[in-house]
């Protein structure tokens, strides 16, 4: 018995020990050729096709045909639609994909109109009307941010809809 407890309190005073060695050596360095810190993507100074591929596509898929099982819209031949409704224009921006991603106002603003491009992704569902977005708009309408996204969305596609646009987003509603 007592030497169990002798036992019990060796591992006691031992256990800081085993931790301590879980500290990361603070003589630890870079391993060769990763010294240089990450540029972040926002000062990279990468195309807005790339953006697109490390920002967007993760989730939205390389060609933009979205994920219906992870609820992620198609935006493929359907996001410009959004641009013909009240209230689109500035769900676009708000959007948590865009709003919150690493990007800046100004590559924001580039992929917005990359998108729309009549040889984008939103390919023909961009209004012919189109006006391009500014890293300004971008600026204003990325600060607002959208409390109830279900229900603007569902407010969006119900304007569409009474517009005898074709719901072509991959969802189910
Ligand atoms: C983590 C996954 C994810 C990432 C990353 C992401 N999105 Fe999204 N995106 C979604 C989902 C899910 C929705 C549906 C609305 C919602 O719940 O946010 C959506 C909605 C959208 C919409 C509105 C379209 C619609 O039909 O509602 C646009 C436009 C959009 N995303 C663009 C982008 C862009 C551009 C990027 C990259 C800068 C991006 N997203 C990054 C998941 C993502």
């Amino acid at each position: 018995m007592r030497k169990l407890l002798f036992l019990g309190l060796a591992c006691l005073v031992a256990a800081p020990l085993v931790h301590a060695r879980a500290i990361p050596d603070p003589k630890q360095r870079h391993a060769p050729g990763n010294e240089a810190p990450q540029t972040p993507i926002a000062q990279a100074g990468y195309s807005v096709g790339v953006n697109y591929q490390l920002q967007c596509a993760g989730c939205h898929l390389g060609n933009g045909m979205g994920s219906p099982a992870n609820d992620t819209p198609r935006m493929a031949g359907f996001v410009g639609n959004f641009l013909k409704v009240p209230g689109g224009r500035e769900f676009l921006v708000r959007v948590p994909g865009m709003s919150q991603s690493a990007l800046n106002n100004a590559q924001l603003a580039d992929l917005l109109n990359w998108l729309m491009r009549p040889d984008g992704m939103a390919g023909k569902s961009t209004p012919t009307d189109y006006q391009p977005y500014t890293a300004e708009e971008v600026t204003a309408l990325r600060a607002k941010t959208m409390l109830n996204l279900p229900g603007t969305r569902a407010e969006l596609i119900k304007q569409m809809r009474a517009q005898g646009i074709a719901i072509e987003d991959g969802m189910s509603n």
